[in-house]
């Protein structure tokens, strides 16, 4: 294993009715910004929920809404005008991973002289914030327990993964029952995006790990396991909050613990793709990764075996490697179709026509993939392969 810190202080209130913690954590009498997203909230009650609570700690609320799904650049800046003019003391993002990435944004920009653009693409140095909680409506990106966040500049047509140990959250709140209402296809995105980020953790090359290996193994089962199950049943609250603990563990620093981090390539790309095309981010991970699989397996089949063995029960008995890894990529592949998930780029009318773009996009940040290190031609492999 190599050293390493674990640190992660956002506070996690997980499980029914938890919200009714909210007066509980708030300070009374503060300046909140409630950020949301397109309306989810009032149609299920959540909105109605998170209002008693600022009421009985007698907040005074003001609100951003409309926070798309691959939140933009336009939108942090609304937030942090918002901020700066009210003097808000506490943000709360109430939805999903754009919601609370959008949120993320927000607290640094408003603590910030300049363009919030300035600190996302690392132009400036982020050295404070503004505190936020987050109750959470859709199990997928991990956000809410991590300090990373992603952002869409559409102008530019940039979207960039960026970080700070000052965008923890200070609490989350998850409640299975407010995922009830997350409609079939963003749930199937999000069953792709938890197993997504916990592959990318399985693939590093730091050896003696069999503890986090076993982990990421064991939490990948269960997704398989649960993941039809819910989608057979969308209001099952014991599959619901299976899957939102799996969300939230897949990527909230826990899984790369003692690794080298593991590789995340697929999501680089996937993130090129989306600020071209804005599609869905678990839709546009579910053509990739297979992909990725096979390209990595086709070099060194090593890894790509034993998630073949381990975690898809593949019997490698009378066959090389490159085949068991091979049933491998396939069986990923065939199981988030059968749930429902896309299996190629032209199940959104993509092309290669914008290839080159997607391409210089993807190295917007230089290093992409560490456990296979990727050029321009392996990149450009990955995508013709996704056609
Ligand atoms: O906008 P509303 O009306 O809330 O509707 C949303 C949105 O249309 C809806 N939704 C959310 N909760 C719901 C619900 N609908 C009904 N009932 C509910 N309870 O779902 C739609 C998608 O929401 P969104 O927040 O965009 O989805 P997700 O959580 O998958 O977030 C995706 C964004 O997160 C980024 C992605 O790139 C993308 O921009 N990621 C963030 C990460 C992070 N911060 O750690 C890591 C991820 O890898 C990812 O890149
Ligand atoms: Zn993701």
């Amino acid at each position: 294993m190599n050293t390493f810190l674990q640190y992660n202080p956002t506070k996690l209130y997980f499980g029914k009715d938890e919200v009714k913690q909210l007066s509980t954590i708030l300070d009374r009498g503060k300046n909140i910004l409630l950020v949301y997203g397109g309306g989810s909230i009032k149609r299920n009650g959540v909105y109605d929920h998170v209002l008693a609570e600022l009421e009985k700690v007698d907040a005074s609320v003001y609100e951003l809404s409309g926070v798309e799904p691959n939140p933009r650049l336009t939108t942090v800046r609304k937030g942090v005008k918002i901020c700066k003019t009210e003097g808000i003391d506490f943000i709360l993002a109430v939805g999903g991973g754009s919601v609370i990435d959008c949120t993320k944004a927000i607290s640094v920009g408003a603590k910030y002289e300049g363009d919030a653009w300035d600190l996302i693409t690392g132009k400036a140095p982020i050295k404070e914030a503004l505190p936020f909680g987050t109750v959470l409506t859709l199990a997928a990106t991990g956000s809410e327990m991590n300090s990373v966040s992603v952002i869409t500049n559409w102008e530019t047509k940039d979207k960039l993964g960026w970080g700070s140990p000052f965008v923890f959250p200070v609490f989350s709140i998850l409640d299975p029952a407010y995922t009830f209402s997350v409609p079939r296809d963003q749930t199937i995105y999000g069953i792709v995006d938890s197993m997504s980020h916990a592959l990318e953790h399985y693939f590093h090359r730091t050896e003696n790990t069999p503890m986090i290996d076993g982990f990421i193994e064991s939490l990948l089962r269960t997704a398989i396991a649960t993941g039809p199950q819910l989608l057979e049943d969308l209001q099952s609250f014991k599959h619901r909050e299976t899957m939102m603990y799996i969300s939230t563990t897949a990527f909230n620093g826990t899984l790369s613990n003692g690794t080298d981090g593991g590789d995340w390539a697929t999501h680089r790309i996937e993130h090129a793709i989306s600020a071209v095309y804005d599609i869905p981010h678990g839709g546009g991970l579910a053509v990739l990764f297979p992909n990725w699989l096979e390209h990595v397996a086709e070099e060194d089949p090593s890894r790509v075996k034993r998630l073949a063995v381990n975690v898809f029960g593949i019997s490698p008995e009378g066959k090389n490697d490159i085949t068991v890894a091979r049933e491998g990529a396939k069986a990923l592949r065939d199981f988030w179709n059968s749930l429902g998930a896309p299996s190629t780029l032209r199940d959104y009318d993509i092309d290669d026509s914008e290839f080159d773009a997607i391409v210089e996009k993807t190295f917007i940040k230089p290093g992409v993939g560490t456990y296979k290190e990727m050029d321009y031609d392996a990149v450009r492999d990955i995508l013709k392969r996704s056609l």
